[in-house]
């Protein structure tokens, strides 16, 4: 097992990555001080880990399971309600634990229920898709989306721990596999030359899912993501570099209706339209665009925005995008491999011609 700490003071917490860790109770007790837990998972996940939904895995006296309709169309008001419901009827007091059980959907919907209820909550994060493993379990951005815009709900509320077990990932579809591999390269691109490298010669292994490589590829991108997060935990400067091909990738997801193209696709296009950017603004070369889309489309990821989406259609979610600030454009973009950088000074023009 690997434990990682994110670095944010009195909000400190671990990062437990190894292979079997759902097995182990003794990881997650240490933050039960009620003897309270509601676990909030999908429909989905209930059924394929059934098993591991009993009270008897752990020394807690109060074990609740509330499930969730699975879907990124479901990351709602609505659907977060049912959260409530559940810790308000089996009567979940102020020292409860919440546990997301899940993917990125189920973590950040439990986050925001447990940074709301009663003013706050403790929860604890048990990523089960390769995207949640690597980026939305740790950081403590927690939100739902709005018919407008993605994530325009929520708050920052970090996790008393993140448990990372390798395991599950053999039952995650190849989709949702290639979807997180999108965050992978994210970080390769962002702030680490040697990790794009290394992800060059290792995609091959990662989608065919080889143990060690991605064992390998959670670790660097957790590291990556936790350093980024103490640094910066929300979201002044630095974290927004993390939203490379987002800004992109979310117009894309809204446009196509929350759920059509997975998250990941998305910032998989995005990306390369924020490379094809970077490039068209002199900052970076042909070669890197090259070497970027070769990894993305070797990650199973689309390389392209889809073909029914027009530039207007961009820049009407982009305006509603949370990283417009003041009316003007702030654009992750490169500046190099593993060289991010957040700026709103760039040549319109490029942005136009990056478009469809
Ligand atoms: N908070 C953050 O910092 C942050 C960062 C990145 C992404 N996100 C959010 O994360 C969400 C995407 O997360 P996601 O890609 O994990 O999608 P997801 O949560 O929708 O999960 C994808 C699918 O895989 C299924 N699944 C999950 N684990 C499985 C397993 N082990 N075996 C089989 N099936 C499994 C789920 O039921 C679901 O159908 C988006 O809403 C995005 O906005 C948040
Ligand atoms: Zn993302």
């Amino acid at each position: 097992m690997r434990k990682l700490i994110v670095e944010l003071g009195e909000r400190s917490y671990p990062i437990f990555i190894g292979k079997g860790l759902l097995k182990d109770p003794s990881l997650i007790e240490p933050y039960l001080s009620a003897s309270q837990l509601m676990c909030v998972t999908n429909t989905t996940l209930a059924e394929m880990y059934a098993d591991w939904f009993k009270q008897e895995n752990l020394k807690v006296a109060k074990f609740n399971t509330v499930v969730l309709p699975d879907g990124e169309q479901f990351k709602n008001l609505e659907t977060l309600n049912l959260i409530f419901d559940a810790l308000l009827q089996n009567r979940h007091n102020r020292k409860t634990c919440l546990l997301a059980f899940g993917g990125g959907v189920i973590g950040d919907m439990t986050g925001f229920a447990a940074a709301s209820y009663q003013r706050g909550v403790d929860f604890i994060q048990v990523p089960t898709t390769l995207l949640s493993q690597v980026d939305s379990s740790v950081g403590g951005k927690t939100g739902v989306n709005h018919a407008l815009g993605k994530n325009m709900i929520g708050a920052f509320h970090q996790p008393k721990c993140v448990v990372i077990d390798t395991e599950v990932l053999k039952s995650l579809p190849d989709r949702e596999l290639s979807a997180g591999l999108a965050e992978v390269i994210k970080y390769g691109l962002i702030a680490d030359q040697p990790f794009f490298e290394w992800l060059e010669h290792n995609m091959e292994k990662l989608v065919q899912r080889d143990e060690e490589a991605l064992a390998y590829a959670i670790e660097q991108s957790c590291l990556t993501k936790a350093k980024v997060v103490a640094a910066d935990e929300r979201e002044g400067g630095v974290r927004a570099i993390l939203n490379l091909g987002h800004t992109f990738g979310h117009a894309i997801e809204a446009h196509q209706g929350y759920g059509v193209w997975l998250h990941g696709e998305a910032v998989g296009a995005g990306m390369m339209m924020a490379c094809e950017m970077s490039r068209k603004l002199g900052w970076i070369d042909d070669k890197l665009v090259n070497r970027s889309r070769k990894l993305i489309e070797a990650a199973g990821l689309p390389a392209c925005p889809p073909s029914n989406m027009s530039a207007d259609d961009f820049l009407k979610y982009m305006s509603v995008d949370k990283k417009v600030l003041d009316g003007s454009l702030r654009l992750v973009l490169l500046k190099g491999c593993g060289q991010a950088v957040v700026t709103e000074e760039f040549d319109r023009q490029a942005l136009m011609e990056t478009l469809p």
